[in-house]
């Protein structure tokens, strides 16, 4: 298959082209070469390519910022998938949209499932749950994907900072009232390369599987990272007041992908190790300074 990638400088897009390049022709354009925005662009360049499938991975995903800058996250996450929406059903694509966890408000107290009600806590969250209405409505051959808490190789996240930080201190701050499943973006684009080939459209939930606290997360990265002796104090998301709320508990439950019978993503601890000590090569650190 032909396949387009867009948002290719990120940390899902990078993931996307070294897990789909050897069994696919990929193309993947990043921010630069091809503005999701410009409407357009988009429709001709598009139909110039031809792709068979598009992997829309571009977004405006600082959440914070979001809050005081919410016109630019709809620009990019809504209409920005509004056009790609057109622009695959233009030419008979599949599409595949990247979205969050965040379109829930975390309430529910138990994983969501692909049926639960969404109700976005941030402007990031509305941004993302248009796009997703948007793709419905245009594209009849999509994938809605969402996914939580995604870090990578390519990009500054979670476990790069938290990992940064223990360099530096021996005590980290960690919120431990937010529980979601960290994921990994190399499993998320083997998950969607699953996903390509089938004709099973609709909503899935794509995370690494199980869930834990920010603090809990934070505990495994350090412990992986190979520091016993940097502490992770638990404290609560009010002491932060950061600009955007988000959901409590966004753990996602997978059904769709067990119902379609697709393969399920690993747990989240297998993943992270994986990605600190392989990917990032602390295994390596650990081996030299014992
Ligand atoms: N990160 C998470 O924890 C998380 C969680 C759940 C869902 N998601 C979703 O997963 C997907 C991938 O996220 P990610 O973590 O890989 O994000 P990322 O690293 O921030 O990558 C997003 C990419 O989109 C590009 N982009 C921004 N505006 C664009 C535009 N107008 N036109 C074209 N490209 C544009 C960015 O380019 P610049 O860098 O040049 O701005 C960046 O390369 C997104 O849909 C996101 O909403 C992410």
């Amino acid at each position: 298959m032909k396949v387009l990638i867009t948002g290719a400088g990120g940390q899902l897009g990078q993931d996307l082209l070294r897990v789909l390049a050897p069994r696919h022709e990929c193309i993947g354009w990043t921010r630069q070469e091809f503005d999701v925005t410009d409407r357009r662009l988009v429709q001709e360049r598009t139909a110039w390519l031809r792709p068979d499938a598009i992997v829309h991975a571009a977004a405006y995903t600082q959440v914070d910022l979001a809050e005081a800058h919410p016109d630019d996250a709809f620009m990019v996450n809504a209409f920005g998938a509004c056009h790609m929406a057109q622009a695959a059903a233009a030419i008979d694509a599949k599409l595949v949209y990247v979205s969050t966890d965040y379109v829930f408000d975390g309430r529910k107290g138990e994983p969501y499932t692909e049926h639960d009600p969404t109700n976005p806590l941030s402007a990031y969250g509305e941004s993302k749950l248009l796009g997703e209405k948007f793709v419905r409505a245009f594209c009849s051959k999509h994938f809605i994907v969402r996914t939580s808490w995604l870090y990578g190789k390519h990009g500054s996240n979670f476990v790069t900072k938290i990992l940064a930080q223990a360099e530096r201190r021996k005590e980290l701050t960690v919120v431990d009232d937010e529980v979601g499943s960290p994921t990994y973006t190399y499993d998320l684009a083997e998950c969607i390369g699953w996903l390509l080939p089938t004709e099973r459209y609709g909503v899935y939930h794509a995370a690494n599987r199980g869930w834990c606290s920010r603090a809990q997360f934070a505990e495994a990265i350090v412990r992986l990272g190979g520091w016993d002796d940097v502490r992770v104090v638990p404290i609560r998301s009010d002491q932060l007041a950061l600009p955007a709320a988000r959901p409590a508990y966004s753990a996602l439950d997978d059904a769709a992908l067990r119902h379609a019978g697709l393969a399920r993503m690993r747990e989240w601890q297998p993943a992270l190790k994986a990605f600190v000590q392989d990917d990032l090569g602390y295994s390596r650190r650990k081996e030299r300074d014992s």
